[in-house]
């Protein structure tokens, strides 16, 4: 019994550590919700070099452009502090209607479309479209007619994917980031893509050319976006950019977010350098998939217990409550369970969860149906003569479930509730596609930092692993201490 309690500290202290090892990356978190009087919310979707991207400077992850450098003023000008929310570029507009950012600024172009939903302020940019392709390709696409048929990489909701539809024939591959874009170009998964040309600047080198084709569309213009009605804060970011063209800051900024994104990365970096050099991004990373996963856990248990009891109760009312829960979360997708959470929820009732509080809400309910079944398999298998030997003893039925049944139950089910506890911990990365800023998350930072394809999942994976496996290892021996408990 002694070992028992010993063992079951040590994994309680572990869960304890779990949620402990998290609080510094929470603190640093960049999931703010929207305005709360002081603080001015702005999305972008930070993969637009030079107008706004991820940029390690002295260790950290910072997230800098000249669209930022505007922002900073703007909220400078209104006398509140900025909090960024980087999200791809096509939940942009939801997340401005939806209140869960007051304004967007991502090289936005104002088109009538957009407009329909959304205010715009004055441009304060120009721009033109133009291709890139291989260097093998150079002369390949001398025209946009040259263009139709061919593999084109676009970015998902932007203007360039609506001119690739206009393309005869183009098989458009539609994605959420532009470095993903070029990935694909890279790796011949598409032919060409269309891009702005100042942003194109920064993937040109040896391997990525412009073609001669260009797209017959005007130059385009940015603008920041803003909630309709919101016509205080359209006026005050009017003011602000009026200033800054003013004063020839706009061009400055520009130049100097060039600058910055032509300082290029060492791209022939090993898998120990790179892990070395971004080890700080990972650690937050690990901070807040630790996060996740115990609070993810410590709720599922507890929706758990309580469907459970649910599914084993004599009103047959609870009992269908029990059971639909469980089919239902279980017959549907995480990742679909998450999207209603953190989009849903905010659009038709307003309520906007942080990307961390709809984290946990997904882990946690999904897990708890997971745990419902297990727990319920584990009572359910204990031997009814168990229960009667204890009645029959004397025991009432309250005692006879404490002393006699959910001890054995535990024991059955441990292993099963390991491995929920393992599976937890994988499917936590899901909750990057939110924005949560966990393993995964970083990984993809690191890969859109550096390039590589490989190296930045293959540190994801071994970090991963190395927590799932300690984890199945101490839950290894507290289910050896029972068993010899046992055997005694
Ligand atoms: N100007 C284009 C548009 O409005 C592309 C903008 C993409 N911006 C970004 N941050 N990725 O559709």
């Amino acid at each position: 019994m002694k070992l028992i309690s010993r063992y079951t500290v040590m994994l309680l202290t572990f869960l304890l550590f779990l949620t402990a090892a998290a609080p510094a990356a929470f603190a640093s978190g960049t999931t703010g919700s929207s305005t709360s009087g002081k603080k001015l919310v702005l999305g972008t979707s930070a993969d637009f070099a030079p107008y706004e991207f991820h940029k390690v400077i002295n260790g950290k992850d910072e997230i800098v452009g000249f669209d930022i450098a505007i922002a900073k003023e703007i909220a400078k000008d209104l006398g509140a502090e900025l909090v960024i929310e980087d999200m791809g570029f096509d939940g942009l507009l939801p997340a401005l209607q939806s209140g869960r950012v007051d304004l967007v600024i991502s090289g936005m172009t104002p088109t009538d479309e957009r407009k329909q939903s959304i205010d715009f302020s004055d441009p304060y940019y120009k721009s033109k479209q133009v291709i890139i392709v291989r260097s093998a390709d150079k002369d390949k696409y001398p025209d946009m007619k040259a263009l139709e048929n061919a593999k084109i990489g676009v970015q998902k909701g932007s203007i360039q994917e609506t001119i690739g539809q206009g393309i005869p024939g183009a098989k458009l591959t539609s994605l959420d980031k532009i470095s993903d874009i070029v990935l694909q170009l890279q790796t011949k998964r598409v032919d060409a893509a269309i891009v702005e040309d100042t942003v194109a600047a920064g993937y040109l080198d040896d391997m990525i050319v412009l073609a001669k084709a260009v797209p017959d569309e005007e130059q385009v213009e940015a603008a920041i976006g803003i909630r309709k009605g919101n016509t205080e804060l359209l006026t005050a970011v009017n003011k602000t950019l009026e200033r800054l063209k003013s004063e020839d800051k706009i061009n400055q900024m520009v130049t100097e977010a060039s600058l910055l994104m032509a300082d290029k990365v060492n791209k022939k970096q090993n898998i120990f350098q790179l892990f070395w050099q971004y080890k700080g991004l990972y650690a937050t990373g690990i901070g807040y998939t630790l996060l996740l996963s115990a609070l993810g856990v410590f709720f599922g248990v507890i929706i758990g217990l309580i469907i459970c009891l649910f599914r084993l109760h004599n009103m047959a009312i609870l009992r269908w409550i029990g059971t639909t829960y469980v089919e239902v979360i279980r017959g549907t997708p995480m990742l679909v369970q998450l999207m209603i959470i953190y989009y849903g929820v905010s659009l038709t009732f307003g309520i906007n969860f942080t990307a961390l509080q709809a984290g946990i809400m997904t882990l946690s309910i999904n897990s708890g149906a997971y745990l419902a079944e297990i727990f319920r398999a584990g009572i359910q298998g204990v031997d009814r003569g168990q229960l009667e030997a204890a009645r029959s003893l004397g025991m009432g039925r309250g005692a006879a479930m404490r002393y006699i049944i959910l001890p054995q139950a535990f024991k059955a089910v441990l292993p099963a509730i390991g491995n929920e506890f393992v599976t937890i911990i994988k499917e936590s990365s899901i909750i990057s596609v939110i924005g949560m800023v966990d393993i995964m998350y970083q990984a993809s930072v690191v890969k859109n930092l550096t390039f590589q394809g490989l190296n930045p999942f293959i540190i994801a994976a071994a970090i991963y692993f190395v927590m799932t496996f300690i984890l199945s290892k101490l839950l290894g021996r507290l289910e050896r201490k029972l068993g010899a408990s046992d055997r005694r």
